[in-house]
């Protein structure tokens, strides 16, 4: 099956449907999206929250971001594979940014790299372009640097805000990014920056007139109940299934009902 390109990515704003991006962190899963047709996977730093157990993704290591996505590449088929960049692993220099971005393609194959910021990472998504790899930027609440944010919170709400947030979604497109994530921006203004640029916005709490949209496969399918953000829709409760299907199996161990008879060996005769 032929691999989706940034070209064919690109040419989704004009053309249309809305891209679709999915998280998905090892090999199994990614099987799995792939084949329901998701466009892109993302091996988001969202690995620490829902796979790892941190209370949130600035402890995540560029190892074990490798690690994931080379599970994921492996998986992955026909969707294009991003590989996001942890806390600190770009943000240094635009040489510790190509590095960093060099790893994620060389020792993980993944097909692209993601990191978080507008203008005061521009110099960091132009480098890692000039150096051949292609770059998704992803602004508005940035959870890397939510604390500088203030929290987790929906950006751009006033004037100046929503005026620094389209600066910065300019900033990115001219440093060369392919494509730019929205994450909890107003409607209103997710639809004016996606019709501002020429390059496609992924919304996530962003509203439905950006160019695609991207959900956390954990909070989409129920597997991650620590807590739900309110752009989240559960397409099923998996979580509750396995929990159903693992309390069936120790009842019927300790019962005596499992392993039947069709589970086991005869001897050899
Ligand atoms: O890490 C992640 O999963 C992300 C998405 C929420 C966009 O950055």
């Amino acid at each position: 099956m032929a691999k989706f390109t940034i070209p064919e990515i690109r040419d989704r704003k004009r053309r249309g449907p809305p891209l679709v991006m999915i998280t998905a962190y090892d090999y199994p899963t990614a099987r799995i999206v792939d084949q329901a047709g998701v466009d892109l996977i993302l091996v988001g730093d969202s690995l620490g929250m829902v796979c790892l157990g941190y209370p949130d993704t600035v402890p995540v290591t560029l190892d074990e971001m490798i690690h994931h996505t080379a599970a994921v590449a492996r998986g992955a088929e026909r969707a294009l594979v991003v590989g996001d960049l942890p806390f600190l692993t770009y943000q240094v220099s635009p040489q510790q940014a190509v590095e960093s971005a060099g790893r994620l393609v060389k020792e993980a194959r993944a097909d692209c790299v993601k990191l978080e910021g507008g203008r005061t990472q521009a110099d960091k998504i132009e480098a890692i372009v000039t150096a051949g790899i292609p770059v998704m930027a992803h602004i508005g609440l940035t959870p890397q640097t939510a604390t500088q944010l203030g929290g987790f919170k929906v950006q751009g709400r006033d004037a100046e805000a929503a005026r620094a947030l389209m600066e910065d979604a300019k900033a990115v497109e001219a440093a060369g990014a392919f494509a730019v994530v929205l994450e909890c921006v107003p409607t209103k203004l997710a639809t004016r920056i996606s019709q501002g640029l020429s390059i496609p916005t992924i919304g996530i709490g962003a509203g439905p007139r950006c160019d695609g949209q991207v959900l956390v496969l954990h909070d989409l399918v129920g597997l991650f109940d620590r807590f739900v953000p309110k752009f989240v829709k559960r397409y099923a409760d998996l979580g509750a299934e396995m929990r159903r299907a693992v309390e069936t199996y120790c009842t019927e161990v300790r019962e005596g009902a499992f392993p039947g008879p069709e589970h086991g060996f005869g001897e050899e005769s």
